[in-house]
């Protein structure tokens, strides 16, 4: 078994625990629900124990990995060529209103770059598996991205950031420019699950700013090997530090960018 194949399973393992907890715990947290620092953010008693769950299958494994998980922050001594991005629990808004869309995102960054992801949703048992060079797999089958090459026959998704109340630049201007130009724009809550539904093709295109390594990092790799494409807004290569990304089929690819990157402002939509 090539070591990929070993980061895939146990990163397997480690996601279907923390999903089991975010299930066991799911319209039962009662005041387990603090929010973190702005308006909105939420943190849960789900989150904290899938994390728990997850860190220890990991380190168990891995004790020389480095670690990023959402509510832990950096573990380990930084020098392993090997990185875990951990969200434990992607779409706490949703998962404190009990609004059934959220999952375990769990990726792995090697020497920067994208290799090995594990996206669980287990409301619907949904178990979305890739690695570099191995495929991306939905419950054990292969998945690809869309084959929609026009932009008015595409679904999109997106999010806003917990900044949005802070800063202009809060994506709501591009919400409307697509929502103008596309089938629909969707805002699901989970940023995992969105890169997730544009590897298996249920929307065709993806973008958000503000988001975290382990927001994307497994979402990253699942596109990648379905086929899709992977950048920054303006087409160059991504870096996964500046929390902006675009991921679409490959089709639409550019035709979003260049939209992307000339959205009127929201006063045109008033
Ligand atoms: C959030 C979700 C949401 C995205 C936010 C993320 P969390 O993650 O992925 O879809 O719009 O920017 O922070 O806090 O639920 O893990
Ligand atoms: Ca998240
Ligand atoms: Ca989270
Ligand atoms: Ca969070």
């Amino acid at each position: 078994m090539t070591n990929l194949q070993i980061f895939l399973d146990v990163a397997t393992e480690a996601a279907l625990a923390g999903g089991g907890i975010l299930q066991s715990y799911l319209g039962k947290l009662e005041d387990a629900i603090i929010e973190k620092g702005r308006p909105g953010d939420l943190v849960t008693a789900a989150d904290k124990a899938s994390e728990e769950v997850v860190l220890e299958i990991l380190r168990r494994h891995f004790p020389q990995h480095s670690i990023l998980a959402e509510e832990s922050g950096k573990l380990g001594d930084g020098e392993s060529e090997c990185l875990w991005a951990i969200d434990p629990l992607d779409g706490t808004t949703n998962y404190a209103h009990q609004y059934p869309f959220f999952a375990v995102s769990i990726g792995l960054l090697i020497n920067g770059v994208p290799q090995v992801g594990v996206i669980y949703d287990p409301f619907h048992n949904e178990l979305f598996r890739a690695a570099a060079g191995l495929g991306a797999t939905r419950n054990r089958r292969p998945i690809t991205v869309s084959a929609t090459s026009e932009l008015n026959k595409s679904l999109l998704v997106t999010g806003f950031a917990y900044d949005r109340r802070e800063t202009s630049d809060n994506n709501y201007a591009e919400f409307c420019h697509f929502t103008h130009l596309t089938q629909g724009v969707r805002r699901s809550g989970s940023a995992s699950l969105d890169l997730a539904y544009v590897a298996c093709g249920r929307v065709d295109g993806y973008w958000e700013r503000g988001l975290s390594p382990w927001d994307i990092v497994a979402g990253i790799i699942l596109v990648q090997e379905a086929g899709g494409k992977v950048t920054a807004y303006d087409g160059t290569p991504l870096k996964i530090e500046s929390g902006r990304i675009l991921a679409t089929n490959s089709h639409i690819h550019n035709t979003v960018s260049r939209e992307l990157l000339q959205v009127p402002p929201l006063s045109a939509w008033k």
